[in-house]
């Protein structure tokens, strides 16, 4: 039922406020101000020296964006590959080791042999799924649900918000065991946590102007995202999002790396689109808004409102985020970067929720 949204993938980006708030309330303790797993996790963050991260598409980019959190707020070294490649990569992993799977479906043949693997190796493995029931659930040594309830539309989003709502949680848990975060700083992160809902609610009211910026996106042959931290992986998300369902070519890149080769393909009929909240890296992001104006690329910024102040420069749209403590904006800027691929889509009269060659569940290699 897609209630009184013409498709599912709308309906899915409207709950998000809903079943992250959902999610959030499985693994925060709100009174404490600590994360509190729901279940006793059968290792100790303590003694791993490294955490292997496996998984497909976006949930693959989910997993990206955690990458930050465990090694910036657990100090907790981080390996992370598609699992297509891990699954023959014959990497030697550690005994008594993590594997880390993310899954929707739980069900993904190359995430599923990935899983596999590190048991064979004798490592710990803990899934991130929204199918408790799923083979790649049962099969896991620990598992933790994304509460996002079944999703429908075949482009990931709510199951997205949540991973990422979970995978924080965890590095939080990670922190905390490991020495590195201690209870103030852990009570500021579950602070701004419990802002998510709200602020992602907050973020779905741009609909309006995102949906005029759609016809103009519709128009381009190729579309660039850009972001720098955890905006990078947001940026890979925000192109997949778009080819998956307008049928438009899009890159995502590390801000950094446009110099290094994607910066020739700049000029007047490619949009630029810079995801760059005010964080530590934001000054660095606008010295490439400025390349892509130089050479006449029309950009797109979807950031708050201090840097848009800041930049400076001309550009095609903002897209003003509310403002947010910057570890927790990747789970509230995935709903611009979905309602930009929705409404382009959607614009150009493509099939949303059953795109050309896709399927929900990927069981075949
Ligand atoms: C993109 C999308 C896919 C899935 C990928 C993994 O919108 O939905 O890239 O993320 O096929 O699927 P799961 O998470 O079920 O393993």
């Amino acid at each position: 039922d897609k209630g009184n949204h013409r498709h599912f993938m709308a309906k899915e980006i409207h709950e998000q406020p809903e079943v992250v708030g959902r999610t959030l309330a499985h693994y925060v303790d709100m009174a404490g101000g600590r994360v509190a797993l729901p279940e006793a996790l059968p290792f100790d963050f303590a003694k791993l020296s490294r955490l292997s991260i496996t998984a497909c598409g976006t949930a693959y980019y989910a997993g990206l964006v955690a990458r930050y959190w465990f090694e910036s707020l657990a100090r907790l070294p981080v390996d992370i590959d598609v699992a297509s490649e891990t699954r023959y990569r014959e990497a030697p992993l550690e005994a008594d080791g993590l594997t880390l799977v993310i899954s929707q479906s739980g069900e993904t043949a190359d995430t599923l042999a990935s899983l596999r693997y590190a048991r064979s190796q004798g490592q710990h493995t803990l899934s991130i799924v929204n199918v408790p029931t799923s083979t790649i659930a049962r099969e896991s040594s620990a598992m933790l649900p994304t509460l996002a309830g079944p999703e429908i539309g075949v482009a990931s989003t709510k199951a997205f918000s949540c991973q990422l709502t979970v995978l924080l949680c965890l590095a939080i848990h990670a922190g905390r065991a490991r020495g590195v975060l201690d209870p103030a700083r852990e009570r500021a992160l579950i602070d701004a946590l419990i802002t998510v809902p709200g602020l992602m609610a907050e973020a779905l009211t741009r609909e309006g102007e995102i949906e005029g910026l759609a016809r103009e996106v519709s128009k381009a042959r190729d579309v660039l995202y850009l972001g720098r931290g955890t905006s990078y992986p947001m940026a890979l998300e925000g192109a997949l999002k778009l080819k998956e369902i307008s049928y438009i070519h899009a890159e995502g890149y590390a801000a950094g790396e446009l110099k290094h080769g994607p910066i020739a393909l700049i000029d007047e009929s490619v949009p630029v689109i810079v995801i760059a909240p005010h964080d530590g890296v934001f000054e660095k992001t606008v010295s490439n808004m400025q390349e892509v104006a130089a050479r006449g690329g029309r950009i797109v910024l979807i950031g708050d409102a201090q840097g848009a102040a800041e930049h400076g420069l001309d550009t095609l749209a903002t897209v003003t985020m509310p403002d947010l403590d910057p570890v927790v904006a990747p789970i509230v800027y995935a709903v611009p970067i979905q309602q930009l691929a929705y409404h382009t889509a959607v614009f150009m009269g493509k099939d949303v929720d059953q795109p050309r060659n896709l399927a929900k569940s990927v069981t075949v290699e």
